[in-house]
């Protein structure tokens, strides 16, 4: 036999970690995360201040907002933060539970780990324990009809319900029913082939009042005024051209000399400039537009003319409200101004410039194409409006997600609860080994109402054994009564959720923790932040043998 010589494929400064080291590590640092947030989670959850390289400080309690902010390095920990933002696109509530549930997935994995069950065993385990506890939630979920008198009722309290784990917790009875409102406004009228989605309710942020002052307009908002004093401040039976390209004489790029020789020649160029901004004008006189909405600018020569002939004007309208105005008013978003006709343009009952709280807004009502409505997000200061502003796009996702898929659960645990006392008994059904991975799942389900207990002052223990004792007796509902401090009914609390939101919880956590378990070798480049460096509490690299 000829010696063996060893074959070096990897670059120097690649490090590699395998086998059990890698696996704990990755667990490890899956856990780090989700213990980060568990403190957020519920109710009585608590908020994080984060603070950027730039300085820049966020206050939330919102999972995906708190873990986005969060500079992390560790691979594994990107994943778990990867859950909680597919969470928080596709149904924007429950990030905090995504991020929680990955974590004590993979630390009761670590269990079984320990107990020389293999990851596959572990990893088909858990792919059972998931089909089954989404068909928990198929068989407890309670369908919501939209035609039934209460139905209004029950979109505000899953709006409440998200609410009350926030910051606005305490104006929650206002903010639910203005959240839904705004939902029920965009969805009415649906354009065929659309979905109903919450981009239709924009929000105007404003700071300088209490939050309970926040509220829903009919119509869409600008924040922007009308760019000239001599310009109309009302339009009734709006006629609106919308304008991608700036009214202004286009610059070159690069710089040209002109060399003027006779005053004639200076006053023929002042005039051949001032024409073509004539010539705007009265391509726009002639299309019969009483507003214009520009995405640029607008010249002072322009302004003066369009003020002489009573059209409004705003400039620098963002992108995406450029985009609404097209959607809602149909008018055409015209480039070049030389093409405007007629037919571009977008029709408005009313537009009109409005005060606001000290600021000067834009008001667009009445108009033809889906109705927009817009919320205008008060609080006293930056950091309140924000979290405000987050809060609101919970609600409003939630209220989303039951006009879509009608189907509600209960929460404070009592759907937690009854997905593990399930799966316990779905476990003893199990030959081989998958069982305790079934089992293992259970327990980390009922780590959440663990979790909300904790965080709430309650005995943990206490609460599970008697949450466990209400599901073993068939008490599908109760749940974690957190101002009573005890189990009860949360069908009576109303703490009502979305089943959409639990089912991409369970998913999500499921995939990403068996992703995660599935992976035996880890080989990063060293230097850059992702390596393996960053790694929280592992013993690592080299692998201190146990
Ligand atoms: N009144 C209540 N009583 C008991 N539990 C409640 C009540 N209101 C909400 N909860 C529970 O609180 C949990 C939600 O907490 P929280 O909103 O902090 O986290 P999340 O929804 O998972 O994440 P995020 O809102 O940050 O995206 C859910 O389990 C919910 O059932
Ligand atoms: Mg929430």
């Amino acid at each position: 036999m000829s010696q063996q010589v060893p074959v070096i494929v990897l670059r120097e400064d690649t490090e590699r970690t395998r086998g059990r080291d890698a696996q704990r590590n990755n667990i490890m640092a899956a856990i780090v995360i989700s213990e980060a947030v568990k403190s957020a989670l519920g109710p009585k959850g608590m908020d994080k201040m984060l603070v950027d390289g730039f300085g820049d400080v966020t206050v939330s309690n919102d999972g995906a907002t708190i873990l986005k902010e969060m500079d992390v390095a560790h691979p594994a920990a990107k994943m778990v933060i990867e859950v909680a933002k597919t969470v928080d696109a596709e149904v924007g509530d429950g990030t905090t539970t995504a991020a929680i549930l990955t974590g004590d997935l993979l630390k009761q994995a670590e269990v079984l780990l320990d107990k020389k069950i293999h990851p596959t065993t572990i990893i088909s385990g858990y792919r059972k324990a998931a089909v089954k506890a989404l068909a928990v939630i198929d068989d407890v979920a309670e369908d919501v009809d939209p035609a039934a008198a209460d139905y209004k009722k029950i979109l505000i309290d899953v709006a409440k319900t998200s609410m009350s784990s926030k910051f606005v917790s305490g104006y929650r009875d206002t903010l639910s029913k203005t959240v839904v409102d705004a939902v029920l406004a965009v969805a009415k009228d649906i354009p065929e082939g659309e979905e109903l989605n919450i981009e239709n309710v924009p929000r105007q942020k404003q700071i300088g009042m209490t939050v309970d002052k926040t509220e829903l307009v009919k119509g869409l908002v600008l924040d922007k005024e009308v760019v000239h004093a001599g310009m109309p401040k009302k339009i009734v039976g709006a006629k609106i051209a919308l304008l991608e390209s700036a009214l202004e004489v286009t610059k070159t790029e690069f710089d040209a000399k002109i060399s003027i020789t006779d005053p004639s020649a200076m006053t023929s160029f002042l005039e051949e400039e001032e024409r073509m901004l004539k010539d705007m004008v009265s391509k726009i006189v002639e299309s019969g537009a009483n507003v214009v909405i520009a995405q640029k600018g607008i010249d002072d020569v322009i302004q003066h003319y369009l003020a002489k002939e009573g059209i409004m004007a705003v400039r620098r309208i963002k992108k995406s409200d450029v985009e609404r105005v097209h959607k809602t008013t149909g008018a055409a978003i015209v480039s070049k101004i030389k093409n405007l006709t007629a037919a571009d343009l977008g029709k408005a009952k009313i537009i009109e410039q409005r005060e606001v709280a000290d600021d000067k807004m834009l008001f667009i009502e009445g108009t033809p194409k889906s109705s927009v409505v817009t919320l205008l997000v008060r609080g006293g200061t930056d950091h309140i409006v924000d979290e405000v502003d987050r809060a609101l796009n919970d609600a409003l996702y939630v209220v989303r997600d039951i006009v879509v898929h009608p189907q509600i659960t209960y929460g404070g645990g009592a759907l937690a609860g009854e997905i593990s006392n399930q799966l316990r008994n779905y476990a003893s059904t199990l030959v081989g080994r998958e069982q305790y991975a079934v089992n293992a799942f259970a327990d980390a389900i009922e780590s959440l109402p663990n979790t909300l207990a904790e965080n709430a002052g309650l005995d943990p223990i206490d609460v599970i054994v008697s949450l466990r004792k209400a599901h073993t007796e068939g008490k599908v509902n109760h749940g974690i009564n957190i101002t009573k401090g005890k189990v009860d009914d949360m069908k009576k609390a109303r703490v009502v959720e979305a089943a959409v939101v639990n089912r991409q919880i369970i998913m999500s956590a499921a995939e990403a923790a068996q992703m995660i378990l599935k992976i035996d070798d880890v080989i990063s480049s060293k230097g850059g932040p992702g390596g393996m460096g960053g790694m929280p509490g592992g013993g690592m690299p080299g692998g201190d043998d146990e």
